[in-house]
Formats: C-alpha cells, sequence, structure tokens
C-alpha cells in the first residue's frame, strides 16, 4: 500500500463519536431523484467497520452547487437511501451547525447514525471558515475523512475541521488513493490512458502527466475537436475550445517527440461520426478525415466503404468514428494497465424505442474491450462523472463489475492522477 496516512484501522477508534465526512453529491434527475447512488454504497464499507466498533456516526456531505439552501440539494433522500441500503435507521438533521444539532449530537447512542444537512447551505463551508469548522467538530472525538470526491477542496469539511480534531481516512477515500496512485506510479506496463469528454481545459495537466507515464494515450470525445483543430482538421460546428488550441498544440508536440525517442503512441481520432442536430432521431454519417485507408486496418474489409472525407460547415462530431474505436480498442488489447477517463461522444443521448444510443458506439467499443473476457484482460480504472454513470447503467450494460476500480472521484481523481498534492488527504494524521 502506498497510502501513507492513517485509517480507522490504525487508529483506536472503539465506540469513538465520529464525524465522518462522505462524498455524497450524487447525480439527481430534473425532478430531484437520486439519479445514481454509486457513492452511497462506496460509503458503506467504512460505515459498517464503525458501527463494528460501536462508534457514534456524524455523517457531513455537501450536495450540489446551491445557492443560500435551495430545497433540491437537501441531503434527506441521501438519510433515506441509506438507511435502506444500512437496514438500519439513519437520524437525519435539518441544519448541520447550531444548538440543535448539538442536542441530537449529545443524544447519540452506541451504533446510532445521524446524518447533518448539506454543508453548502452555509457559505462559510467552501470559505473554510474556522469557526463553522470548529463548530462541526463540536461534541466530537475524532474525524474521519472518507469523501474522496472532495478532497481536492479546501473546505471547512475537509481542511478546517482537521485543526480541531484528530483526523485519519476512511478505507474508501485510502483505496482510491493508493489504486490511483499505484497505478500511476508503478503500473503493470504497457500503460494506456483512454481520455475523453467535452473539454480539454479540465485536463492538460493530466494529458502531459500521461505523455510522461503512459505507453499509449488515446483522446476521444468532443475534448478530441480541439486536438483535431490544432492539426488543420475542418470540424464544421462542432464543440471546440478555440482558447486552447495552443494547448493542444503543444501536448500533440510533447507527444510527437516522445514517439520519435521511445515506444509510445499519441493517437486522435481518425474519423467521427457528424450530425447536425443532436437528438435521438437524427441522421448521421461516418466522415474518415485520416491519412489511412480502411484496407490498412486488418479488421476491415478489403473494400472500405466510400466516406465524404471533410465535416460539412452546419455539422457536428458526435462520436468518435469505427475505425478509430477499433484501433482503440485493439490498442487496450495489448496493454496490461487502462485508465479510463471521459466518454468517447454524446453516450448520454437515448435510441428510439430501445435502438443503440445514436452517438455511443465509440464509448460502448472502449467499455466492451475493457471489459470482455477474451484475452489478457488489463487492469482497469474507471473515472470521471459522465464515465462512471455510464459504466454503471445496469439495464443496459452489465459487465461493470468487471472493471477493476470505479472511481468515486471526479475533479479529485483528475487532480491526483495528474501528480497534484489533495488538501484533504494532506491534512490527515501521517501513518506511524
Ligand atoms: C464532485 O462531484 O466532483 C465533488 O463532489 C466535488 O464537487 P464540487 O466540484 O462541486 O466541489
Amino acid at each position: 500500500m502506498s497510502f501513507n496516512k492513517q485509517t480507522v484501522k490504525d487508529f483506536p477508534i472503539r465506540a469513538k463519536r465520529v464525524l465522518l465526512r462522505a462524498d455524497y453529491n450524487v447525480p439527481l434527475t430534473d425532478k430531484g431523484a437520486i439519479a445514481s447512488d454509486f457513492r452511497i454504497k462506496q460509503s458503506l464499507e467504512t460505515i459498517e467497520y464503525l458501527l463494528s466498533q460501536s462508534c457514534k456516526i456524524v455523517i457531513i456531505s455537501h450536495l450540489g452547487r446551491p445557492e443560500g439552501s435551495d430545497s433540491k440539494y437537501s441531503l434527506e433522500p441521501i438519510a433515506k437511501r441509506l438507511s435502506e441500503l444500512l437496514g438500519q435507521q439513519v437520524q437525519f438533521s435539518q441544519n448541520c451547525v447550531g444548538d440543535d444539532v448539538q442536542k441530537l449530537k449529545n443524544e447519540l447512542k452506541s451504533k446510532d447514525i445521524l446524518i447533518l444537512e448539506n454543508l453548502r447551505y452555509h457559505a462559510e463551508e467552501e470559505s473554510n471558515n474556522t469557526e463553522f469548522a470548529k463548530q462541526l467538530a463540536d461534541g466530537m472525538d475524532v474525524f474521519v475523512q472518507d469523501g474522496f470526491g472532495v478532497v481536492h477542496r479546501a473546505h471547512a469539511s475537509t481542511e478546517g475541521v482537521t485543526h480541531f480534531l484528530p483526523s485519519v481516512s476512511g478505507l474508501l477515500l485510502a483505496k482510491e488513493v493508493d489504486t490511483i496512485t499505484n497505478v500511476m506510479t508503478n503500473p503493470k506496463k504497457p500503460l494506456m490512458a483512454v481520455i475523453g469528454g467535452a473539454k480539454i481545459s479540465d485536463k492538460i495537466e493530466l494529458l502531459n502527466r500521461f505523455i510522461e507515464v503512459a505507453d499509449f494515450v488515446a483522446v476521444g470525445g468532443a475534448m478530441a475537436n480541439t486536438f483535431l483543430k490544432a492539426q488543420g482538421v475542418k470540424i464544421g460546428k462542432s464543440l471546440v475550445e478555440k482558447d486552447r488550441v495552443d494547448d493542444a498544440r503543444g501536448i500533440i508536440e510533447k507527444a510527437r517527440a516522445k514517439e520519435k525517442t521511445q515506444n509510445f503512441t499519441f493517437y486522435i481520432p481518425q474519423d467521427g461520426v457528424v450530425t447536425k442536430k443532436i437528438d435521438s432521431n437524427t441522421q448521421t454519417r461516418v466522415v474518415d478525415w485520416g491519412s489511412h485507408t480502411y484496407a490498412d486496418i486488418a479488421s476491415y474489409p478489403k473494400t472500405p466503404p466510400q466516406f465524404a472525407h471533410t465535416v460539412a460547415a452546419d455539422e457536428l462530431i458526435v462520436d468518435i468514428g469505427p475505425a478509430s474505436s477499433h484501433y482503440i480498442a485493439g490498442a487496450i488489447q495489448t496493454a496490461h494497465t487502462v485508465i479510463w477517463n471521459g466518454t468517447m461522444g454524446i453516450a448520454e443521448i437515448p435510441g428510439l424505442a430501445g435502438a443503440e444510443p445514436p452517438f455511443g458506439h465509440g464509448t460502448r467499443v472502449v467499455y466492451e474491450t475493457l471489459t470482455s473476457s477474451t484475452g489478457s484482460k488489463p487492469f482497469s480504472v474507471v473515472g470521471g462523472g459522465e464515465t462512471v454513470a455510464y459504466v454503471m447503467d445496469e439495464p443496459v450494460f452489465k459487465s461493470a463489475h468487471l472493471i477493476d476500480h470505479i472511481s468515486t472521484g471526479g475533479g479529485a481523481s483528475l487532480e491526483l492522477m495528474a501528480g497534484k498534492k489533495l488538501p484533504g488527504v494532506e491534512a490527515l494524521k501521517d501513518k506511524k
């Protein structure tokens, strides 16, 4: 284990009053219901351990980015879902600080669980206000940080509170940091990174780090459009970050320099699925702007389909094309470790009447290759909100359990992979 902080198992926690920071910032439906309880389920191991140690547990979390105290972001439904998952009553407090909360904390008995209302209903949470952090800590013996998704933020509930209580890691946080650090520093090679999603701006540091540590980096999703533009490919009205084209060019140059001296590949899509309109019922076509022909790719028929080679001015790229997705799949099959963050197209648009999602092919090929039981399956790590939502979409895809690590962190896992220090982890007690 490369995680160098104390966990709940290193600390004399039996019968203590535990303040537990979870990340229950779950996706919500339009009606405000829980769209995925993945983060809640991932928090159970630590809670069950604390229950086995007869602790009194007070859970704190944020949800969303509310302006004031918008009831859409209440943690009450989370308390209900947690009760169901644990099979025991979880109490809920309408606030997270104040006399009433203090009273509820004082009344807790061994193995009781209390969830406090959304921390971000108070601006003091994000400003890391000392008095607010002190109030969170009041009446508690130990702070357990298990909200991996939020440890890249220095907030009152991640950093401030550690000045008032001995602070250790939960089991989820330890597992996340350990797994991600290991694949970045000591992976079974070849290491491949498949990076997609909408924006390159969130992932510049990450891409630079992967060019240093990986053997193969493939980009997809709308992010790839910025690389295509940097290479002079016509991309019609596709989503692009114009102010990041120079960054993309810099990344390409760095990657091409490594390709000249080492066994390394940086892959930018050579074809894409394009449409004029983003909806389930739209017409799509494949455009191949790459220099290869399909006959070059062994898995394709000898006579290549006749594609037009230019994205028209009124079209936009909504997925990587079939050649690109199969090229990436082939590379996945030769890798021993694969990190996947970001979908390859707009995979969340559903198909009509049970049909395949119209822009989901590239993402599906990556998913199916990662979870395929034929050949030597690489060690796989998946992160990022949309990618995790995709692999957890059980009614459609049933193989998510074949992925070795599905991270609960979005920004936190990107920052950890990029090699940054995470304030919410740094603040915890070091291992002895
Ligand atoms: C996340 O979902 O990435 C975390 O919960 C952090 O949320 P934030 O980006 O609103 O701070």
